[in-house]
């Protein structure tokens, strides 16, 4: 991220250069702070500016004025907050990317006295977020830069503000999971020549840098433990398999962890039974859910969250070939239970199925939640809205839920249930890894919960949520690097002691 700003905080005072940014609600009024900043002569520009521009201080909009009489500054750009209604629940980390999004020059000033709305350090840092999030792009492949980046880069982000310090000691804590969140996007960007099983278990490695204790089973370790359902689905590949588990252990020695388990499929082009060629590119994104695993196992162990938290991703690319995995085949998970191939672009559930198995039985942990890029389906219900939220457990599902609000990384809970269960029987095995098109995202959750015990489980869908999602205020490129922020919080509101 080559064009993410340097952020500062400091208090209210003269503002000199660079773009200035203000907030007015819709009555268009400047706070007395702001009026007092910009003075009389200023005030007066910006109210015929609003008028010759229409510009009504709705929320989302904004009025910006290029060297405004009786200020230094390059350019004053009014932020509208809107009505009552829309100041009264303010997403400020999607403000902080509207900020970002209005800014052109390379040094902003953000003038954090808004009409009607505390700003509280925790507010301030979360626009922070969103701005250097806003700032994200990927362009590692790119030969040719754009001058416009070019005269972006090493800009300074600074937040007026009435307590600098709290502000800037609340950022530090926001820190990694903003760059968790890149991690992850980098992750689900980078094209599958380059990042294979290997290459991706590598990146995980990487977070022993901050406490993290990574290990990596390959073929071998997989093969003695029996891991038969997620090896079936690495053998088309002449790129072997790999898991890997990552160990943050910041809570008390002998406390039960809790775990997240992601889908990583570097590339899925179907196998034996391939998908249509049409947007086959995107299927290098089938990882997007391991990718969240390690943003997330980086943001804790950035902010040294007192919790012990299990990460494990299961890193296969699915391939045709000679020895790739047949319909017909019946493979025997790691638990025991068989498996009969309907189909091989049902992929991710056999990975899923050994690594929630195998977390299960080496960790006990309290709780644990999977995230997968697992069916076309769940965008046919919940379109890029929603994840798929599936759940053994109430009150789990209700803590997602919160976290989801609460970051705006929304889950919908989807049904489970005996109906489902029996839809996956199979004439010649335990079970089916496909049972056809009706309610494809229940049965798929249905063949998960099938290597689930008495542990509390939620399976999370992130077909739709983790990449060419609609664009918002933080989120401009492809991949959204979903779920991040959602399970910080999940796990920062419930299980740090
Ligand atoms: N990786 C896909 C699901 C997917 C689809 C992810 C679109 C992101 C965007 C998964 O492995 C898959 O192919 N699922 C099949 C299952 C079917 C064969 C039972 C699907 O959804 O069509
Ligand atoms: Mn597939
Ligand atoms: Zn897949």
């Amino acid at each position: 991220m080559a064009d993410s700003f340097k952020i500062d905080f400091q208090a209210h005072g003269k503002v000199e250069t660079g773009d200035l940014i203000v907030f007015v609600g819709d009555n268009l009024k400047p706070t007395p702070a702001v009026a007092k900043l910009l003075g009389p002569k200023t005030v007066d520009l910006v109210a015929k500016a609003a008028s010759a521009e229409a510009f009504k201080g709705k929320a989302k909009t904004a009025l910006s004025i290029v060297v405004p009489a009786g200020l230094s500054v390059d350019r004053l750009i009014v932020i509208g907050l809107g009505g009552e209604k829309d100041r009264k629940d303010v997403d400020f980390v999607q403000l902080g990317g509207l900020i970002a999004g209005k800014a052109n020059g390379k040094d902003v000033t953000v003038m954090l006295d808004l009409p009607g709305i505390e700003v509280s350090p925790d507010a301030v840092a979360d626009m922070a977020l969103g701005a250097q999030l806003r700032r994200y792009s990927f362009d590692r492949y790119k030969t040719k830069k754009k001058d416009e980046d070019e005269s972006r880069k090493g800009g300074r982000l600074v937040f007026s503000v009435a307590d600098p310090a709290a502000a800037k000691k609340a950022y530090k804590s926001r820190e990694g999971v903003q760059q968790g969140v890149i991690i992850a996007r980098d992750l689900v960007n980078e094209p599958p020549n380059v990042l294979g099983p290997q290459e991706f278990a590598a990146r995980a490695q990487a977070l022993t840098k901050l406490g993290v204790e990574v290990e990596i089973l390959d073929d071998k370790a997989m093969r003695k433990l029996g891991m038969n359902a997620l090896l079936g689905v690495a053998q088309g590949s002449v790129r072997g398999g790999r898991v890997a588990v990552m160990r943050w252990n910041g809570g008390k020695a002998n406390d039960k962890p809790i775990a997240f388990i992601g889908k990583g499929v570097v590339f899925d082009s179907g196998g034996i039974s391939i998908k249509p060629g049409a947007g086959m590119e995107d299927m290098k994104g089938d990882m997007a859910g391991a990718a969240c695993v390690v943003g997330l196992m980086h943001a804790l162990a950035s902010r040294k969250a007192k919790a012990n938290v299990v990460g494990a991703i299961g890193l296969v690319e699915n391939m045709p070939d000679g020895n790739a995995q047949r319909p017909g085949d019946i493979v025997t998970t790691m638990s025991g239970q068989t498996i009969e191939i309907i189909n091989t672009d049902a992929e991710g559930r056999l990975v899923l199925a050994d690594v929630l198995w195998y977390v299960q039985d080496r960790f006990k942990p309290k709780f644990m939640v999977d995230l997968a890029t697992l069916t076309g389906a769940i965008l046919v219900a919940l379109a890029q809205e929603y994840a798929g939220l599936f759940s053994n457990n109430d009150e789990l599902a209700e803590r997602l839920a919160a976290a989801g609000k609460a970051t705006g990384e929304r889950v919908w809970r989807m049904p489970l249930g005996p109906e489902f269960d029996k839809m996956i029987d199979s004439k010649f095995a335990d079970m089916k890894n496909s049972a056809g098109r009706f309610g494809g995202s229940s049965t798929a959750a249905a063949l998960l919960q099938r290597f689930v015990n008495d542990v509390p489980w939620a399976h999370l869908d992130i077909a739709g949520t983790a990449m060419g999602s609609p664009a918002t205020e933080i989120n401009k490129g492809w991949s959204s690097g979903w779920g991040v922020r959602l399970l910080d919080r999940l796990v920062r509101d419930h299980y740090e002691a």
